[in-house]
């Protein structure tokens, strides 16, 4: 029996296999509310032991691009109890995803009177969808004062605790490619003077509150982050690849103090082994791996010791019955990229299963 398809048990996660759906944002959460077609989605994908989900705004000027879902109000709590429950029906967990955009987005792309924000008014440089006038220069986000950054971290929490009265088993802290959490952690787009800027533990400083005051809320069991170490994905400018490596090694550290229950490295680009190391000496609890996984190498990577579980996004997009093709070594569905975005079923429920 291969490992991947084996039980998962380790403080608290109870999951059928060691296969985890990464977060893929589809964009077919109209008027940002997660909707049935969704459900569908993630109940054809629900062969993954942990379904981590879409990126979802937990505040609205969180919502940087066209059709990504939320978790502040009422109908989109509603939205996402169908697709927990349809998920849970197959015996299948979900985490969802909190990715705060910041600065990566347009205005048209929020609801009227938002505006984006970020820790400071640097741009992203080049352009952005919106469904209201295509292609777009990225818009300024306001820099947040420090009374924002309270108001930022408040509305997580609330947003977490809405989390789990629509059901689902945890939430996972977006921290990288270029998001808000990880907007911070960088010195060149981070120039704040205040206690979220400057040194590595003050840049850090807002992915450690978030985290605590998130674990307080809804519990460490309940709580995963996902980082991307030296990711320059979404105009982040890259710094001195030493002081990445302590950034991560502190807040590898700093997690599993907190006492949360995974760590998700999207390792695009490939990290040096002395950063792997540190993450893994640093957080002893769950680590999750992700990027360009095949079947095969990531059976491989399970048994190399580095990852307890493994991640796939393309192949499950591609694949709703991923683990079953896993299981019979079956041939997998390429992408199509055409569809990844666009509104409807098309590319999205209507991939084919064995
Ligand atoms: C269509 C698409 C949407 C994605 N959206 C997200 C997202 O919302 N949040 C996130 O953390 N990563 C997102 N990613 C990155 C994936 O989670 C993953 O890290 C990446 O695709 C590499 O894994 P893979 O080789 O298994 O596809 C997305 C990837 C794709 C292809």
């Amino acid at each position: 029996m291969k490992k991947i398809l084996t039980p998962y048990h380790k403080k608290g996660l109870h999951f059928k296999n060691h296969i985890v759906m990464a977060p893929m944002t589809r964009s077919r959460a109209i008027d940002n509310i997660p909707n049935d077609l969704m459900a569908e989605y993630y109940g054809q994908r629900s062969g993954a032991g942990l379904i981590v989900t879409e990126g979802t705004a937990p505040s609205p000027e969180a919502l940087g691009y066209p059709r990504i879902p939320g978790i502040f109000n009422n109908l989109q709590i509603e939205g996402w109890k169908k697709i927990t429950d349809t998920v849970h029906q197959r015996d299948s967990k979900i985490f969802i995803q909190f990715m705060h955009t910041g600065r990566v987005g347009h205005e048209l792309n929020l609801p009227k009177g938002e505006h984006l924000v970020g820790p400071s008014n640097q741009k992203v440089s080049g352009q952005i969808y919106t469904d209201a006038k295509g292609m777009q220069d990225y818009s300024e986000p306001v820099a947040l004062t420090t009374q924002g950054v309270f108001d930022l971290i408040a509305s997580f929490v609330k947003a977490g605790k809405n989390a789990i009265t629509a059901g689902f088993d945890g939430v996972e802290l977006h921290a990288a490619h270029g998001y808000i959490l990880e907007q911070f952690l960088n010195p060149h787009v981070n120039n704040r003077t205040d206690d979220f800027g400057g040194s590595i533990p003050k840049r850090a400083k807002l992915i450690i509150e978030v985290t605590k005051q998130i674990a307080n809320a809804i519990g460490p069991e309940k709580v995963g982050i996902r980082f991307s170490p030296f990711s320059t994905f979404n105009d982040m400018p890259s710094y001195d690849p030493e002081e990445v490596h302590k950034t991560y090694a502190l807040l590898a550290k700093e997690m599993n103090d907190i006492g949360i229950a995974y760590l998700h490295l999207s390792a695009n680009p490939d990290i040096p082994q002395k950063t792997y190391d540190a993450l893994r000496k640093n957080f002893t609890n769950t680590m999750i791996l992700c990027n360009g996984l095949t079947p095969k190498t990531a059976e491989d990577a399970l048994n190399a010791g580095f990852a307890d579980l493994v991640a796939f996004a393309r192949n499950f997009l591609a694949n709703p019955d991923l683990v079953q093709r896993i299981e019979k070594d079956a041939v997998l569905n390429e992408v199509d990229y055409t569809t990844a975005y666009t509104p409807g079923p098309k590319g999205y429920t209507d991939y084919k299963t064995l």
